[in-house]
């Protein structure tokens, strides 16, 4: 499927929780965020459905972010119903990893195919200053069982402040370069503000070749990450609702007050 400005639409990104263990700072406030009610979280059958439709209408490549998924219950089960969808060629994770040491196996008996992972920095006490509750020997652990798990490539995601030449970011490309993993560095951004930037090694950013759909755990799809723009899909059914992001994604990305990273997973 097509935009207006004829960008081929074919990623989405399915947040299945607003919920995380984690608090990082550029993220969200200590104290969390307020929750969404349980009610207004799409069930599992609602996500499969909304998919597969998206999936007929042009959609191969699915992404399951957050909050955290592996907070989700079931989210080994839900996994594998959107694995099961024919005609997804990609399907990957985003996800901090702290829980992957239990869950790297089992999602990619279910049908995933690669995970994202959040790192940052690999100095301990910043880890912890950063996620403000993580350790940082969790995460390396979750890292290392998923690369166990075959769920490659893995790529890691690291926030920095300008580029990817700072310390932190030069730790952790000696750590992805002694074990093949590729880094994608993500400016730190600011959705109310408007700043964002292009992601290094990544496709994130580049709004003339922006090919995705965002789908928040409450079901509102969204034609931008930087756009208050967003379309129901309980109100509207998947396919209208699609078709109301498609013709109305922005040429380009602006502000967004209403959303933030928790509930989008960037
Ligand atoms: N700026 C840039 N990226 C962010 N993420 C979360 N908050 C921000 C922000 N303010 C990204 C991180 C994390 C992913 C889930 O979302 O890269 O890995
Ligand atoms: Fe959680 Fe990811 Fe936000 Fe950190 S960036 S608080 S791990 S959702």
């Amino acid at each position: 499927m097509y935009d207006l400005y004829n960008r081929k639409i074919n990623y989405l990104r399915i947040s299945v929780t607003d919920r995380c263990n984690l608090r990082c700072r550029y993220c969200m406030p200590a104290e969390g965020i307020p929750l969404l009610k349980h009610d207004d979280i799409l069930r599992f059958d609602e996500i499969v459905e909304f998919t597969r439709v998206a999936v007929a209408m042009g959609i191969n490549k699915v992404r399951i972010t957050g909050g955290e998924p592996l907070v989700r219950k079931g989210i080994v089960e839900l996994t594998q119903m959107l694995a099961s969808i024919a005609g997804i060629d990609d399907l990957g994770m985003t996800t901090n990893g702290i829980f992957l040491d239990r869950f790297a196996l089992p999602l990619a008996e279910a049908g995933l195919q690669r995970v994202n992972i959040s790192l940052d920095t690999l100095d301990e006490e910043k880890y912890h200053q950063i996620t403000r509750r993580g350790k940082l020997s969790d995460a390396l652990r979750g890292i290392a069982v998923a690369d166990g798990a075959g769920l490659h490539p893995i790529k890691l995601n690291c926030v920095v402040k300008k580029n990817g030449l700072e310390p932190d970011a030069e730790s952790v490309r000696r750590f992805a370069e002694a074990h093949g993993y590729q880094v994608r560095y993500i400016p730190q951004m600011d959705l109310a503000e408007g700043t964002f930037g292009r992601v290094q090694g990544g496709e994130g950013g580049h709004c003339s070749s922006c090919n995705r759909l965002r789908l928040t755990s409450d079901g509102k799809i969204l034609p931008c990450l930087f756009s208050n723009i967003s379309y129901d899909i309980r109100e509207l059914g998947a396919e209208k609702a699609i078709e109301m992001a498609l013709q109305n994604k922005p040429l380009s990305g602006t502000t967004n007050k209403t959303s933030c990273f928790s509930n989008i997973g960037g």
